[in-house]
């Protein structure tokens, strides 16, 4: 997560404007700790072998120094800014067509959704994938308070807002994982909402969009079957979806393809049986104040088979 290690046109844009404005006013800086220094420095004998300076003089230097310098440098630096947000597409810019993906922020997690005609849609959640060398248009929502997007390595901070719809275009220049972080305040849990972003090879995007748009495999053994019963039978299917079950809840993150994703609650926990175990039991130990409840009423034999259920949706 550093902003000056650009991966994208957006992100290098931002970085070649952070490195101009962090050099102006390194210079600025010296230039300023060298008036300070030289004079304390500069003795010049004592009062009592000098006459009092004159009243006089001294005119040129508050003229030149705090105001026409001053003047000259930001509006360099803002001319500078505008010329990168050039760079970024505007809300509401009639050239663009329809965004490809539509990113909604919740306390706290990600919901990502495939955009397109029916079949072509899907939802998925804290992980976003794009294919390399390729911008792609993303909307921004909120479902309840205002986040923000920040994916350092490609983009800058965009806000996600209540009721309005903000557009990014990402593009990575090359195959990778780029981190991605909530960077407003948006409550208890708003450090611990993270998103990923995979860039794949236009070939690795094709199949892993074609994977991500069936329905959840179809439980092939007992144990399986069991897990499925368990997660059917609790409150999981509530607020949880598995495409291709009952499970139809709207609330919480997409679970068709879950084991596919590389992290849990929302990328603080890596995607393993034991982060899975802990989370579906103890998800408020995790991530205190989280709108996932513990899940108390299973036995253990239940919570391994519920476990291997959830890790066999690839
Ligand atoms: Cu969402 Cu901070």
């Amino acid at each position: 997560m550093n902003i000056l290690d650009p991966h994208g046109p957006a992100a290098s844009n931002l970085a070649a404007l952070t490195v101009w404005v962090l050099v102006v006013f390194s210079v600025v800086a010296v230039v300023m700790w060298v008036l300070i220094v030289w004079p304390a420095l500069r003795r010049r004998g004592t009062l009592a072998e000098h006459a009092p300076a004159g009243s006089g003089g001294g005119q040129a230097w508050i003229l030149v120094g705090g105001l026409i310098v001053p003047f000259a440098i930001l509006a360099a630096v803002f001319v500078a800014s505008l010329n990168s947000i050039r760079g970024f597409p505007l809300h509401g810019d009639h050239a663009m067509g329809p965004a490809e993906i539509r990113v909604l922020g919740h306390q706290w997690w990600w919901e990502v959704r495939y955009l397109g005609e029916p079949p072509q849609q899907f939802p998925t959640a804290n992980e976003i994938h794009l294919p390399a060398g390729r911008p792609v248009d993303v909307d921004l929502v909120s479902g309840d308070v205002i986040h923000s997007l920040w994916i350092p390595g490609l983009h800058g901070k965009v806000d996600l807002i209540p009721g309005r719809t903000n557009r990014i275009r990402l593009q990575a220049d090359r195959p990778g994982i780029y981190q991605g972080q909530c960077a407003e305040f948006c409550g208890e849990q708003h450090a611990h909402m993270r998103l990923v972003v995979v860039a794949d090879t236009p070939a690795d995007y094709v199949v892993w969009k074609a994977a991500q748009r069936g329905p959840a495999i179809t439980p092939h053994t007992p144990e399986l079957l069991v897990g499925q019963q368990v997660f059917l039978s609790r409150p999981c299917a509530l607020c949880h979806a598995v495409r291709g079950t009952p499970a139809q809840g709207g609330v919480a993150p997409d679970l068709t393809h879950l084991a596919s994703r590389r992290g849990l609650a929302a990328n603080i926990l890596p995607n393993d049986r034991a982060a899975l175990s802990a989370w579906v039991t103890g998800a408020q130990s995790i991530k205190p104040g989280a709108r996932m409840p513990n899940v108390a009423q299973m036995d253990g034999a239940e919570q391994r088979a519920l476990v291997h259920y959830l890790e066999s949706l690839h």
